[in-house]
């Protein structure tokens, strides 16, 4: 069996995991529906008091006029980046060389509209003022992912998202919040959702990333801004006859989990200490400023697999189930905090950084 599998295996074996919420499996349906009422009706191609009361308490959260729900995140951005190009006649964006719809998105958004992309920023780094000051182009929106997924979850500071916001504002360039993980990065930030999202024209929110539901996404803006977003949802097929299994579900975890962020967030920072005391690794940001951090072992990937794999089997404590290599002389993996990492003792995680600690000299 290649190491890579072995990782994989070991990490299912293992009785507590140190990232997320717990296993993704039927029980996470199950638990959200239990104290729901059997003769609630269903929605109907986004129609319904079920779906309203839904989309009106989430708008609400972020601030905005309105808001919609869609089936997923790469929907909701596609169509709130067209619609801000079609009111600007400037199909042009700006975006992280990094973010979500360049790299994961198999180009959907040069592909079906066609929008096309200026890359802000170099990849390393979040976006600064700077950036969308020496834009050489004309385009219509930029998008802002909060936290920088791909760098470990790196945020400006909120002076800069302020002068980016009002620098925008002026320049008539719409400002569009990829947030899906903003409730995360509401503690460092020291903010309400709807604040952060005032600096923004259009905001998207996940529901099963931090907040752990199955899938779907909320977008909110303004009312016409919503309006032309529910008929491109139906020209994407977003319109399912029935979404109250995700609405319920998302709606039921964000009540669970909406005051954890802080913990999740203090968490990360605990953790990623007991992982910088460790020679030959270290966490980026180093410091985190969410629930999220990237954990870079200066060693081989094979080597780690087959190191992570012996820890695994010695602690059951899971580290992480893959590493990704950087080059010949390094790998990394990604770290999301949530409600596993309180279940596990301090005596477990001390034994567990002790035996990482020992390996890694
Ligand atoms: C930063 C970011 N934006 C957008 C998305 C897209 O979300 P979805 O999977 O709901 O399409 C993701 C999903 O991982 C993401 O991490």
């Amino acid at each position: 069996m290649s190491k890579t599998k072995q990782l994989s295996e070991s990490f299912g074996e293992t009785r507590y995991q140190l990232s997320g919420h717990g296993k993704r499996n039927i029980a996470v349906l199950k638990d959200a529906f239990l104290q729901i009422e059997g003769d609630l009706q269903s929605d109907m191609y986004g129609s319904g008091k079920i779906m309203e009361d839904f989309q009106d308490k989430f708008a609400n959260l972020l601030g905005k006029e309105s808001a919609v729900f869609f089936p997923s995140g790469t929907m909701a951005q596609q169509i709130a980046l067209r619609i801000w190009c079609d009111e600007k006649g400037i199909h042009k964006v700006g975006y992280h060389p990094l973010s979500h719809l360049e790299i994961h998105e198999e180009d959907g958004l040069k592909e079906l509209h066609p929008i096309e992309t200026v890359l802000l920023a170099d990849k390393n780094r979040v976006v600064e003022l700077e950036d969308i000051k020496n834009l050489k182009a004309d385009v219509a929106c930029v998008l802002l992912e909060l936290p920088q997924r791909e760098i470990g979850g790196q945020l400006p500071t909120y002076e800069t998202l302020e002068q980016i916001s009002s620098y925008c504002r002026n320049e008539g360039i719409k400002l569009h919040l990829d947030g899906a993980r903003l409730l995360e990065v509401l503690p460092y930030y020291k903010k309400t959702a709807a604040e952060l999202s005032a600096l923004f024209d259009s905001v998207y929110l996940s529901f099963y990333k931090g907040i752990g539901g199955i899938a779907g996404a909320i977008l909110a803006g303004n009312q016409e801004f919503i309006n032309k977003s529910k008929v491109w949802k139906r020209r994407y097929g977003g319109d399912l006859i029935s979404l109250y299994p995700y609405t319920l579900s998302a709606d039921y975890y964000y009540e669970k989990r909406k005051n954890k962020m802080s913990t999740y967030y203090h968490d990360a920072k605990e953790l990623a200490a007991y992982f910088n005391r460790c020679p030959n690794t270290t966490t980026l940001p180093e410091i985190p400023v969410s629930n999220m951090f990237h954990v870079h072992f200066h060693k081989p990937k094979e080597h780690m697999e087959g190191m992570l794999t012996e820890i695994h089997a010695a602690t059951k404590i899971g580290i992480t189930s893959y590493v990704r290599e950087i080059d010949e002389q390094g790998c990394y993996f990604e770290v999301s905090l949530g409600d596993n990492y309180s279940s596990i003792s301090k005596d477990a995680l001390v034994e567990t950084f002790t035996l990482l600690h020992k390996k890694m000299i």
